[in-house]
């Protein structure tokens, strides 16, 4: 077992201590975060930062690097500028274009032509949507922290929209991500789409796990 202490990590090169330190959270949603700025020109990223935050109001939250000297961040900008956003998911198939809109595009180049994926407008909801992704969620901005510890900023969103095939929910009302074959990523290069996995009723004191 390799055994690293604080200042082993501090002296890795910052390239490969940004790759170690991603792998550490493990397998997380990836999903591709669609946005427009106020004059209708569109963007997609992906980011792998997502969680919940709560369900009654419907929350979700993701952190976004901050702009730089040497790189603008336009989902950053165009979500605090038009307040809205949609998360889109994807499939193996696509894990090669969406990963792909990681690359630094200029403002002026959409990544929905550039890595070929065509934009939707649903509901007139104010940001684009990915057509023929599984699971599309519209979100409003409600709450932007800039974090003091290291200049990122957790957005949070108010789930406004969502659509998802009908055969994907379950009696409980949760989601079969597996029947939707939506991937899920390692590090910030590995993707992969989980099988269905073992489900448990919800845990309690006095019983044994149960396995649904
Ligand atoms: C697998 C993966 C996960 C990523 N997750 C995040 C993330 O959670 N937050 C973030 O700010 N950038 C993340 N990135 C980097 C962005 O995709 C990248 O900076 C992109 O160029 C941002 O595009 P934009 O300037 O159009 O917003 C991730 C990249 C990869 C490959």
């Amino acid at each position: 077992m390799a055994l690293l202490t604080a200042p082993d990590i501090a002296a890795i090169a910052p390239q490969e201590r940004a790759l170690l330190i991603n792998s550490l959270p493990g397998y997380k949603s990836a999903m591709l975060v669609a946005t427009c700025d106020a004059m209708g020109q569109t963007n997609l990223a992906i980011v792998s930062s997502h969680f919940h935050l709560g369900s009654s109001p419907p929350l979700l939250a993701m952190i976004l690097r901050p702009s730089t000297g040497e790189s603008e961040r336009h989902t950053l900008h165009n979500l605090l500028e038009t307040r809205c956003w949609s998360l889109n998911g994807f499939s193996l198939d696509h894990a090669a274009q969406a990963h792909q809109t990681s690359a630094p595009y200029p403002k002026d180049q959409s990544e929905f032509d550039a890595c070929d994926f065509e934009a939707e407008w649903l509901d007139e909801f104010g940001a684009p949507f990915i057509k023929g992704s599984p699971l599309k969620i519209g979100c409003l901005l409600r709450e932007h922290h800039p974090l003091e510890i290291n200049g990122t900023h957790m957005i949070i969103g108010e789930v406004q929209h969502l659509q998802y095939p009908v055969t994907a929910q379950r009696g409980d009302g949760g989601l079969s991500l597996s029947d939707m074959g939506l991937v899920a990523v390692a590090g910030l290069d590995t993707y992969t789409q989980p099988s269905a996995g073992l489900r448990f009723a919800p845990a309690d004191t006095t019983s044994p796990p149960r396995q649904l």
